[in-house]
């Protein structure tokens, strides 16, 4: 696959590095920036052949899809952009800002017949397919509480900012929501609190899940550092996922009589390059995206957040 990347910063780098060191099948053909400088150190850092100077001479290389790595505000506007070029997008969380932009984006790539996804490593993860695995081998028994815990102390001031579509919710809680969501479905009750900054976003925030059967529980923050961690509680046995949950090597499985088992698994480098092989071979998760996005929105209204740049 022939792709584009678009957007130079932090996790663009992330992504060139897996493609460097684990996708001899992808090809990245052109970049771009909209700084032109940041651009050109990229195409060197990265021996990239082609620099674009605009998002639209981008779109029009010889390119199957882009990956779209700016900053959460242009989500929207650049897929459109991109879908209307006939191209496949592979674009960063949070893909849109609300379930209108998610629907009119999902309506357009059915008709223009491309692939669109958001880039949510962690469910690509051979771990979380093996924690899933173990789940659906009855190893924990029936799902009575899932817990998803991120914490980290952000500098990075575009997380801070409604003009840049910041705010913990989008930023760190999305993980844990799309495990659960992705383990149980669609909650019966959903009830969000959160803590705003003076900008208008959320510093931190609770989301209280219930289903008829389980519960479920998110705490994030961007302004503390907290013992970040996954745990997945059945009647017979817990899932634990300790530390960076989206990352981690290995889970654990703490049965009743206070024994513990642990399993090792395979992950190629950061990881980045399970969700482009995803992305390649059309495993969107479209319907997971969709009511994961209808949640965010909803936990959103219920923080009273509103971005300036969201369709409404
Ligand atoms: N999946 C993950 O694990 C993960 C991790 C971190 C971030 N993210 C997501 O990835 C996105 C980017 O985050 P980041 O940490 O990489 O941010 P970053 O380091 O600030 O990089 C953003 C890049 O996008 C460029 N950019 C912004 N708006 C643009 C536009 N309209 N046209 C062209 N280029 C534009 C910026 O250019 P300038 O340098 O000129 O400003 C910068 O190079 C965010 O949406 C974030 O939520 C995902």
């Amino acid at each position: 696959m022939r792709i584009a990347i678009i957007g130079t910063g932090f996790i663009a780098r992330e992504m060139i590095e897996a493609i460097q060191a684990y996708g001899e099948e992808f090809e990245v053909v052109t970049v771009y920036n909209r700084t032109l400088e940041k651009a050109e150190q990229f195409a060197k850092d990265y021996q990239i052949a082609h620099v674009s100077r605009s998002y639209e001479e981008a779109l029009t290389q010889a390119i199957d899809g882009v990956y779209l790595a700016v900053h959460s505000n242009d989500h929207y506007s650049m897929t459109k952009q991109a879908i209307q070029a006939g191209k496949h997008v592979l674009c960063e969380k949070p893909a849109v800002l609300n379930q209108r932009e998610f629907d009119e984006l999902a309506n357009l790539a059915r008709t223009e017949q491309v692939i669109w996804m958001d880039a949510m490593r962690f469910i690509h993860l051979p771990l979380w397919k093996e924690i899933k695995h173990s789940i659906h081998n009855e190893e924990i028994g029936e799902i009575v509480y899932v817990e998803g815990s991120l914490g980290r102390i952000s500098q990075r001031l575009y997380r801070h900012t409604r003009e840049l579509a910041g705010g913990v919710l989008y930023d760190l809680a999305i993980y844990p929501l799309y495990a659960i969501i992705d383990l149980l479905g669609k909650p019966v009750v959903i009830q969000s609190q959160g803590v705003l900054l003076e900008s208008g976003v959320d510093h931190t925030v609770s989301i209280q899940l219930q289903y008829r059967h389980a519960l479920a529980h998110v705490m994030a923050s961007c302004v503390s550092q907290t013992q970040t961690h996954l745990r997945i509680q059945g009647t017979k046995a817990t899932i634990f996922v300790p530390k960076e949950f989206t990352t981690s090597p290995f889970f654990e499985i703490l049965y009743p009589d206070g024994t513990k088992v642990q399993r090792e698994v395979e992950c190629l480098g950061s990881g980045m390059i399970y969700e482009l092989r995803s992305f390649a071979s059309g495993e969107t998760q479209q319907n997971l995206s969709k009511d994961v996005y209808e949640i965010l929105t909803l936990s959103r209204t219920q923080l009273g957040i509103h971005y300036p740049s969201e369709l409404v």
